[in-house]
């Protein structure tokens, strides 16, 4: 099958309910991942060694399509609960001084705090409070000093949607210093070179519409070297369950387990990932960014201010709209059976690539329905 038609059955996929615009938020399940599920627990239900087996056989391909998408090898993956646990793996094994934004979502800020409250000195936070949360390549040297060993950073920002510059990151810090990449809001719908970070963590939840408790985290053979495995377990010794023995945990990315993974939750993720694989994510960029392009137009025509970026290299999926008052215009939506996420004084938006039109309308008339006066003090 050719690509584009790949990507037109993929598009044909989305069955969600119109007016669904919190992908940023959660994915709901694709018709694939949900036959899986089905598919899977009737193996499960068999107790024949054999159907165990296939099950249990999503792992690997999980592992093997995430390393496909992200240009690594397979053994330098590793699957999660979530990807928070991958960010605790990669903090509590730190030391020295770790850069990270005080605006990044908690699965960075709290874990990084937590990692050096229990590290007694070894890790610290260098916290940085950079212009509009923008964790810049300008922002991170001026915080950069002998000390700094790592920088923790979001491919895409959950409130503003803004794009790093991955690889201007990795320039300022060099190669001796870890990048730490969440990836949450970008793996699947974002074409970059994630090889140029050491550490990348995902899930299958957004944009990947495969479900809870499929994390997935990268680590590459320099975080291997440099992250002590602290939270290890006996899931990462790499070898025979290790009874009556007291192993070293693993000596590559597998030591950053803790116990065997749960295949059905791999098996959801395996089954996203390789959706988005077949799909081809430059498609799916295009798709989404052609989408924020028509959310923009629908927020400026409306004149209610947006804080997310425009440039495209900047962005992603997410659109932060920032009316002068939000309240009215989140009723609104709501109303009209738009799903969004309220969160302060803002209201995110966020299609996928096969949000359709009409779901683009209801954005537009629920926010023409209520009258622009209600969203600005103009
Ligand atoms: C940027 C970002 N990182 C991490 C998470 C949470 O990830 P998990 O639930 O897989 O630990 C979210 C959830 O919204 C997020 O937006």
């Amino acid at each position: 099958m050719s690509r584009v038609s790949a990507f037109d059955d993929f598009l044909a996929t989305f069955d969600v309910e119109p007016g669904y615009l919190n992908w940023a938020a959660n994915g709901p399940l694709s018709p694939s991942v949900r036959a899986e599920v089905f598919a899977d627990a009737d193996l499960l239900g068999s107790g024949r060694p054999s159907s165990l087996a296939l099950v249990a056989e999503r792992v690997v391909q999980a592992k093997e399509t995430a390393a496909e998408l992200l240009g690594v090898e397979a053994a330098e993956l590793t699957v999660q609960p979530s990807a928070t646990y991958g960010l605790m793996h990669a903090l509590y094994g730190l030391s020295g001084a770790v850069i990270a934004s005080s605006a990044e979502f908690p699965s960075i800020s709290l874990t990084l705090e937590r990692a050096a409250q229990a590290s007694h000195g070894e890790v610290s936070a260098r916290w940085i409070d950079p212009q509009d949360g923008h964790v810049t390549p300008d922002a991170v040297a001026e915080a950069l000093d002998a000390e700094v060993t790592a920088l923790a950073v979001s491919h895409v920002d959950f409130r503003t949607g803004f794009r790093v510059d991955l690889a201007a990151l990795r320039d300022v810090i060099g190669p001796d210093r870890l990048l730490i990449v969440d990836a949450v809001q970008s793996f699947g719908i974002i074409e970059d070179d994630y090889t140029v970070a050491d550490v990348i963590v995902g899930h299958g939840y957004k944009w990947l519409r495969a479900g809870r408790g499929t994390g997935f985290a990268r680590f590459s053979p320099a975080a291997r070297e440099r992250i002590s495995p602290v939270l290890s377990g006996f899931g990462g010794v790499g070898g025979p369950l290790p009874v009556d023995d007291l192993p070293a945990p693993a000596s590559d990315a597998s030591a950053y387990t803790v116990n065997a993974p749960d295949p059905l939750a791999a098996a959801r993720l395996a089954v996203g990932l390789s959706d988005v694989r077949d799909a081809g994510v430059t498609h799916i960029e295009e798709a989404v960014a052609a989408h924020v392009d028509a959310i923009l137009e629908i927020a400026d025509r409306h004149g209610i201010p947006v804080r997310s970026p425009r440039d495209r290299a900047r962005r992603a999926g997410i659109v932060t709209l920032a009316p002068e008052h939000p309240a009215p215009l989140s009723a609104a939506l709501t109303n009209a059976g738009v799903v969004a996420t309220s969160r302060g004084d803002a209201v995110r938006v966020a299609p996928h690539a096969g949000t359709a039109d009409d779901t683009l309308r209801m954005l537009d008339d629920a926010i023409a329905s209520a009258g622009n006066e209600k969203f600005t003090s103009a």
